[in-house]
């Protein structure tokens, strides 16, 4: 797998370098096609935003600008599609925020446990200042924030046992994203945190290399973790968006109108996303209960909002996100 990853990391570097793929021209009587990769499938809801976001801005620039989409991890991890990111080996890349906590510190206040009351106080951040000012923090390690996709409620499911109060997690291997926030997260809610990237966890619940995993209700069908994990219960620990992130040069180099136009699209594609997004989720949990014989169990959250405590108190202290946290707390309405 990583030989594979490798040679693909190096070809993408070739392709960058020596084809004339990805262009530096700023006229707009070009055609510049530019790549895009993120690790979900085909069939994922945000690969379809994604499509619509590729549509929209060629559509927007009279077709001067085109997307190519590259899917399913085919140029690697979340972590390997952001350093081609940054440096322009490819343009675009969709991933999780908790993928860029080690790129940019403000990022990790989107992996804090219950930081978002609810999907409404979600979304009304992530469309506020704060989200376009956390986007500009990496243009300085070579990419910046473009817009933000619903990645739903993260919930804990494992092979048989459901979790129902932070003690059901002791001794179990949980995996998380590589961040160090989630790690913490897991720790003091009494588990074993086993950080490692999307691609490998249904092997890794498969092997029982790990006990269970946390994410929203599509990992169950769309990856098919929900071939071997039973049990999915509603802890509701983390609202993590996705975060479309564009190589910075790139976008420097284009005309005004272009990036007009990407801005204009990567809104709109958010907006499309959020309606795909709501369908996806029934669909996907009621494929889970029928087709894969998953329970979903209601949980009482309080004893996990409590086990996090500590968590909150040091991101209102810590310089990186004291200011974002504080803003951020103060919109939500405490449900
Ligand atoms: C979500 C997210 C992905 C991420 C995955 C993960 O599904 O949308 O971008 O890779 O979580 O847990 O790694």
């Amino acid at each position: 797998m990583k030989t594979w990853l490798s040679i693909t990391f190096v070809c993408a570097l070739i392709l960058t370098l020596f084809s004339g793929c990805s262009t530096t021209a700023k006229s707009e009587d070009k055609t510049i096609t530019m790549r895009l990769a993120h690790n979900q499938a085909e069939t994922h809801p945000v690969h379809k935003s994604l499509v619509e976001f590729a549509r929209l801005v060629e559509k927007k620039t009279n077709g001067s600008v085109k997307i190519k989409l590259y899917p399913n991890g085919q140029l690697g991890s979340e972590r390997e599609v952001i350093e081609l990111t940054q440096t322009g080996a490819v343009d675009f890349a969709k991933v999780s925020a908790s993928a860029l906590e080690s790129f940019s510190p403000v990022y990790s206040l989107f992996s804090l446990p219950y930081l978002f009351d609810n999907r409404d106080h979600f979304y009304k951040v992530m469309k506020g200042p704060v989200a376009q000012d956390i986007y500009k923090t990496t243009t300085n390690v070579g990419f910046r924030g473009l817009t933000f996709y619903d990645a739903g409620t993260r919930n804990f499911y494992t092979k048989n046992k459901a979790i129902m109060k932070p003690a059901d997690l002791k001794g179990l291997k949980i995996r998380v994203q590589p961040s160090a926030t989630s790690i913490k997260m897991i720790e003091l809610m009494g588990g074993s945190p086993t950080p490692m990237s999307f691609g490998e966890v249904y092997t890794a619940l498969q092997q029982g290399v790990i006990d269970g995993s946390e994410n929203n209700e599509t990992a169950l069908t769309d990856n098919n973790h929900g071939q071997v994990a039973k049990q999915y219960s509603y802890s509701e620990h983390a609202i993590v968006p996705d975060i479309l992130i564009m190589n910075n040069k790139k976008w420097n180099e284009l005309s005004q109108k272009q990036k007009q136009a990407i801005t204009e699209a990567a809104k709109e594609s958010t907006a499309f996303h959020k309606v795909v997004w709501e369908k996806a989720i029934d669909k996907a949990t009621k494929e889970a209960k029928t087709k894969m014989n998953v329970t979903f169990n209601k949980v009482d959250k309080e004893p996990f909002k409590k086990a996090v405590e500590p968590l909150h108190k040091e991101f209102a202290k810590k310089k990186a996100t004291a200011r974002y946290y504080k803003e951020i707390r103060t919109e939500g309405t405490g449900n």
